[in-house]
């Protein structure tokens, strides 16, 4: 098995940390545009393999992409994070054009390849890697939602003091401050609902925090989150390449599917070795689906920016 993981930032690097650790694959290759900084990345998470006794390769490339050639998995991390009072959508200008290059040099070494696309906007860079690429519309997963979610529970998690392992619980949507749904009627603690132990104003509030919460770590930090956000990549790769068929809130394309048609959006899906392979309908109710089909006006703004 082999991954690439494209971008060597933050995000990047941390997601094949994580692949690395998990021995999800015999080799990664991280790949960065700037000179040496994936060859010093990979050079120091090496110098690691003794220290916590993992057996993969991991090798980093200056923009050379014969390197990457015969990858099962890419991870397409390159482009610019946002800085704080920054939206995701802003950084369509010069991320769509990374992305698109990048994708499409990936391909041309690795046409069997399943995509996994973490660049923001994120259901906006989906889209375009999906109309780019030409390719069966399962091999072009945006990670969006498994990281949402996470954050979901894990300010349920906070509310109810409890530990976030017991939380089921999934946002859909568009993955943008005001464009995703976290699905509070439907969020569990060990089974029941979550309503259950916590009144609607604190479940309101926990789902407004959830929504900033990417704005949240960004003002915190200066720049936006990575030890989430490459979790949530690898955690995807792993269903990937274990054929887990673990089911993640992701952006796919969809086809009529809750409502919508030619739009890459969060949903449910099973994640398994081709891809995703289905999607799961969770019936949403009249509100959530009016609140599904608001967030698709706004990406679909978004990829129209695409063609104007
Ligand atoms: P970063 O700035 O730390 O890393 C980005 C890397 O991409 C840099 O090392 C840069 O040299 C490289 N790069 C730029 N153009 C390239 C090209 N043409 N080819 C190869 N490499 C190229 O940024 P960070 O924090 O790692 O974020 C990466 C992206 O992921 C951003 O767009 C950010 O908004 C997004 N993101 C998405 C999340 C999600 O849930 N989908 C969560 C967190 C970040």
């Amino acid at each position: 098995m082999k991954i690439t993981v494209v971008g060597a930032g933050a995000v990047g690097a941390t997601c094949a940390d994580n692949i690395a650790r998990k021995e999800l694959a015999s080799e990664v290759v991280l790949l960065d545009i700037k000179e040496g900084f994936a060859e010093g990345k990979a050079m120091d998470m090496m110098q690691t393999a003794t220290l916590l006794g993992f057996d993969t390769k991991i090798t980093g490339s200056t923009n050379d992409y014969t390197k990457t050639a015969g990858s099962d998995v890419v991870v397409i991390t390159s482009g610019l994070p946002r800085k704080p009072g920054m939206t995701r959508e802003e950084l369509i200008g010069i991320n769509a054009g990374i992305v698109k290059g990048v994708a499409e040099n990936i391909l041309k070494h690795s046409p069997n390849a399943i995509f996994l696309i973490i660049s923001n906007p994120m259901d906006t860079m989906t889209y375009l890697a999906f109309k780019a690429l030409g390719l069966p519309k399962n091999r072009i997963i945006g990670m969006g939602g498994a990281l949402d979610s996470s954050r979901f529970k894990y300010y349920l998690s906070q509310a109810m003091n409890c530990s976030p392992n017991e939380i089921h619980g999934t946002v859909v949507g568009g993955h943008g401050d005001t464009t995703m749904i976290p699905l509070t009627r439907l969020a569990t603690y060990n089974g029941t609902p979550v309503s259950n132990y916590i009144d609607a104003d604190t479940l309101k509030k926990v789902a407004a925090d959830t929504m900033v919460g990417g704005a949240t770590l960004t003002g915190l930090l200066g720049t936006s989150a990575w030890y989430a956000p490459g979790a949530a990549g690898a955690a995807m790769v792993e269903a990937i390449v274990r054929d887990e068929k673990r089911v993640f809130a992701s952006s796919v394309y969809l086809e009529g599917e809750y409502g919508q048609n030619d739009i890459c959006m969060g949903v449910p899906v099973v994640v398994g070795k081709n891809g995703w392979e289905k999607i799961i309908d969770f019936k949403l109710n009249e509100e959530e689906q009016a609140a599904f089909a608001k967030s698709a006006d706004a990406v679909r703004n978004m990829n129209n920016v695409l063609v104007d």
